[in-house]
């Protein structure tokens, strides 16, 4: 299966950005490991990150037809984009959602996800490996008779 892992804005600042809440890895390690244990599991795994909604819609719009699912870590457009959530219903994709960090622990304006309402699921609070369980959880719901 082909997944593709799409992170948000300031993600790109993953290992320098607020270290304590979000952890020293960069978005590079983590995208290296996601390829990484998809090839492992059988699955191949491409990344990209945007600081931009409107390029990160065009994204979604683009997996259609090409992924098998996605994995998203919208960052703060999370708890904003009602067009993020709008074009995962439009694409009929099995998306995940992660958060490095609990978001239901923090500040109260992070606890609505507009992306959870069309998403399978949701990961947080578990840092980068969040998006391992995520690459698991695809794994388990696009093979269903192996699992
Ligand atoms: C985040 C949580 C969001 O609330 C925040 O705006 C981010 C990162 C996370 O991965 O924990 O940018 O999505």
């Amino acid at each position: 299966h082909k997944i593709l892992v799409m992170n948000g804005p300031n993600l790109n600042l993953l290992g320098t950005r607020q270290p304590e809440v979000y952890g020293s890895e960069t978005l590079t390690m983590v995208e290296e490991r996601c390829v990484a244990y998809g090839k492992q599991v059988g699955m191949e795994v491409t990344c990209m990150q945007s600081n931009h909604e409107g390029v990160l819609l065009d994204a979604i719009h683009a997996a259609k037809g090409v992924y098998d699912a996605v994995i998203l870590n919208a960052g703060a457009y999370t708890h904003t984009s009602i067009a993020l959530m709008d074009a995962i219903y439009s694409v009929e994709l099995p998306v995940v959602e992660v958060h490095l960090s609990n978001i239901h622990a923090r500040e109260s304006f992070r606890h609505t996800s507009y992306i959870s309402k069309a998403a399978l699921g949701q990961i947080c609070g578990f840092g980068s490996q969040g998006y391992l369980m995520a690459l698991d959880a695809l794994r388990a719901h696009l093979n269903p008779a192996t699992h």
